[in-house]
C-alpha cells in the first residue's frame, strides 16, 4: 500500500498570518492520524516563515505515526534535526524569495557538502531522504552519498499537461525504476491533487507520498459549510438568551 504523509505547513501559515494562537498544528495532526495517514511532514525554514521550532518539538512529542522534518541544508537546521530526531528528514533546496521549493536538490553538484550531513543523520537514526528532480544522475548522487531514500519532485508533472506532463511522468518513472533497483526507498510528492494522483500510482516500488496543499485546501471546502453553521447558530442562541435578560 502506498503510505501517504500529510504535510501541514499551511496550518502553521494561516496561524503565523495573523501571528496567532490558532490553528493548532499538533490538533491538525492528530486529525491527520485520526483519518489514517501514515506520517506527518513539515518543513522548519530557515526564514521561519510557517512551522516554528516549537512546532517540531510538539509535533515529535504527540505523534504516534513518523514525522518527517523537511530540510535545507543549514548547519543550524541540521542541529536542531540532530536534538529531535525526528524517525525521517528529507533534504530539500532552500531559497528565502521562494513561495514554494522549487526544483530539486542538486545532489550531484554538491556530493561533498552532503555527504558528511547525509552520514550524521543517518548515523543518529533518521531516514533521511533526498528531493530531487526525476533525474538518473541526481538518483545516483543520492546513492552515493549514502541517502537511503529518494523523494522525485512531482511539481513539474503537477503543474504541466498534455505531452509535457506524459514526458515528466515517464522521467518519474524512470528515476523510481533506478532508484528502487539501486535500493533506494522512493518517496514522492509536491503539487498532487486528487484530480492528478492517478498517474503517479503507476510509479515502481513507490513508498510515500508527500501531500500537503491541496489537502489543506480541500478542509477549507469540506469545512466552510460547518464553521459558519457553528458561527450562525452561537449568534442565533445568544440572541435568544439575550432576549431573555
Ligand atoms: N515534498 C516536499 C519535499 C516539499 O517541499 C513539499 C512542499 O513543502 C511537499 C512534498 C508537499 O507539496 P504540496 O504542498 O504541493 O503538496
Amino acid at each position: 500500500m502506498i503510505r501517504l504523509g500529510v504535510n501541514i505547513d499551511h496550518v502553521a501559515t494561516l496561524r503565523e498570518v495573523r501571528r496567532a494562537k490558532y490553528p493548532s498544528i499538533t490538533d491538525a495532526a492528530a486529525l491527520c492520524e485520526l483519518a489514517g495517514a501514515h506520517g506527518i511532514t513539515v518543513h522548519l525554514r530557515e526564514d521561519r516563515r510557517h512551522i516554528q521550532d516549537a512546532d517540531v518539538y510538539a509535533l515529535r512529542e504527540m505523534l504516534t505515526v513518523n514525522l518527517n522534518l523537511e530540510m535545507a541544508n543549514n548547519p543550524d537546521v541540521v542541529a536542531l534535526a540532530l536534538d529531535l530526531l525526528p524517525a525521517e528528514v528529507c533534504m530539500v533546496p532552500e531559497r528565502r524569495e521562494e513561495l514554494t521549493t522549487e526544483g530539486g536538490l542538486d545532489v550531484a553538484g554538491h556530493l561533498a557538502e552532503l555527504k558528511p550531513v547525509v552520514g550524521e543523520l543517518s548515523a543518529a537514526g533518521m531516514e533521511v531522504s533526498m528531493f530531487i528532480d526525476p533525474d538518473l544522475a541526481q538518483v545516483e548522487a543520492s546513492a552515493a552519498i549514502g541517502a537511503p531514500c529518494v523523494e522525485l519532485h512531482t511539481g513539474a508533472y503537477a503543474q504541466w499537461s498534455g505531452a509535457a506532463r506524459e514526458r515528466e511522468l515517464q522521467r518519474l518513472i524512470a528515476a523510481a525504476h533506478r532508484a528502487s533497483s539501486i535500493g533506494l526507498k522512493v518517496n514522492a510528492g509536491h503539487g498532487l491533487t486528487l484530480e492528478n494522483v492517478g498517474a503517479i500510482l503507476a510509479l515502481p516500488k513507490l513508498n510515500t507520498l508527500n501531500i500537503g496543499h491541496s489537502i489543506v485546501c480541500h478542509a477549507v471546502f469540506v469545512g466552510l459549510e460547518q464553521a459558519v453553521r457553528a458561527m450562525l447558530e452561537l449568534l442565533a442562541s445568544d440572541r435568544d438568551s439575550a432576549q431573555q435578560r
